[in-house]
């Protein structure tokens, strides 16, 4: 295992009945600034709760974040900010109205020009104001993560940030929000937090961080067992309470600790929601058979743990049939033809990976022409 140093600062407000405690963590007189999405909590009731717990504070709104969310967008609402002197965000949505507002909340501090180089620059975020969030879809663990994945539709760009001043300062994760989430959007959760502990666990194994390693394997299972049963049984509370605090676990930190870390898998997808819009998922269940194929070799250790320990085979190629398998099962398609994509997206996947000049994964040895074999496989 290697060295490592780890703090998680987010106060988890979990369970049913739990979003008006947000007045017992939003400090007495702050000026607050709601920040949602396109309209789902007006139809499912929570936008309702949040106002009655907000009715103590000087508060605005500021809706029509889109998924994948547009910088374009969170400028509208740093500006608003800036006019009203708002001191407070709660985040009310799925990741993407999260990942916005921690965006603005850097946005809003940053001194040194244009805030976008804290993506393309990946400039210092030195201060951001104070946000929290009522969470409504299980999918990125941004909820007890300082990360953000931001998209310039100007320039067909999505580039990803992370800082220390931009963990919640509190994550309210009541699962019965997450009733009214369409089947796309259960399967979508279910398939991004999977691949998220692949990305932390799936890769050549020379760790022996065998705590990690259980904790994974525990969190995949967790998927695999209640996913399915959620798109079944929408409205089964401790589905979705699994369901939920298994996302928050995939990506909070803890597995990634004293290990290697591949994330091949959503750069890779990244660069195909920049240029044709799927949902962040759907790129994840076409890249990850395929970096599995591909780098059998090197992640064949841990391919078989996987197999052996969650889908009962001790196979190599099995295993990556049963993890494409599963993705299918939570109504996720797994190839570029099933969204009509062909070698022209593959073309310019790999073509703007090479002029990136990145090399990825655990070993930084995929290259633009990896990703190009990677792609060609999953057509
Ligand atoms: O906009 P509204 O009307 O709220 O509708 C949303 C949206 O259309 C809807 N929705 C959310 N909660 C709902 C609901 N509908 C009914 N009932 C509910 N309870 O679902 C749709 C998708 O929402 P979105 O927030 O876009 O989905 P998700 O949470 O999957 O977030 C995806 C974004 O997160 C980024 C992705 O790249 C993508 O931009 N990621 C963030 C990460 C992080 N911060 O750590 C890590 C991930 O790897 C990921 O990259
Ligand atoms: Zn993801």
């Amino acid at each position: 295992m290697e060295n490592f140093i780890y703090a998680n600062p987010v106060k988890i407000i979990f369970g049913k009945d739990t979003i008006k405690e947000i007045v017992n963590e939003i400090p007495k007189g702050s000026k607050v600034l709601m920040t949602y999405g396109g309209g789902s909590i007006k139809n499912n009731g929570v936008y309702d709760q949040v106002v009655k717990a907000l009715s103590a504070y000087e508060w605005y709104e500021f809706s029509g974040i889109e998924p994948n969310p547009h910088y374009e967008t969170c400028m509208k609402a740093v500006a608003l900010i800036k006019e009203k002197g708002i001191d407070f965000i709660l985040s009310v949505g799925g990741g993407s109205v999260l990942d916005a507002t921690k965006f603005i909340a850097a946005a809003v501090c940053f001194e040194g020009g244009d805030p976008w180089q804290i993506l393309s620059k990946r400039s210092e975020v030195k201060k951001a104001l104070p946000f929290g969030d009522i969470i409504t879809l299980p999918a990125t663990g941004s909820e007890m993560n300082a990360g953000a994945v931001i998209t310039r539709a100007e320039t067909q760009e999505k580039l990803a940030f992370g800082s220390p001043y931009t963990y919640p300062k509190f994550s309210v994760l009541d699962p019965t929000v997450t009733y009214s989430l369409p089947p796309r959007q259960i399967g979508n959760g279910v398939v991004d937090a999977f691949v998220h502990v692949m990305e932390q666990y799936l890769t050549y194994s020379e760790s022996n961080a065998l705590l990690q390693d259980h904790m994974a394997e525990a969190i995949v299972k967790t998927l695999v067992i209640e996913g399915p049963k959620a798109l079944i049984t929408p409205t089964d509370y401790d589905v979705r309470a699994n369901l939920m605090w298994a996302s928050t676990w995939a990506l909070n930190g803890w597995i990634s600790q004293g290990v290697p870390e591949d994330w091949a898998t959503h750069m890779i997808g990244h660069e195909i929601t920049a240029f044709y819009g799927l949902d962040h998922a759907q790129t994840l269940a076409i890249v990850l058979p395929g970096v599995m194929t591909v780098l059998k070799e090197q992640k064949g250790k841990k391919i078989i743990r996987l197999g052996k320990e969650v889908f009962g085979t001790d196979d190599i190629d099995d295993t990556i049939k049963a993890v494409e398998g599963f993705f299918e099962k939570m109504g996720v398609k797994t190839h570029l033809s099933d969204y009509g994509l062909d070698d022209e997206a593959i073309a310019k996947v790999s073509d703007r990976l090479a002029k990136r000049g990145w090399k990825l994964g655990e070993c930084g040895n995929i290259t633009a022409d990896t990703v190009k074999e990677i792609l060609t496989i999953r057509k």
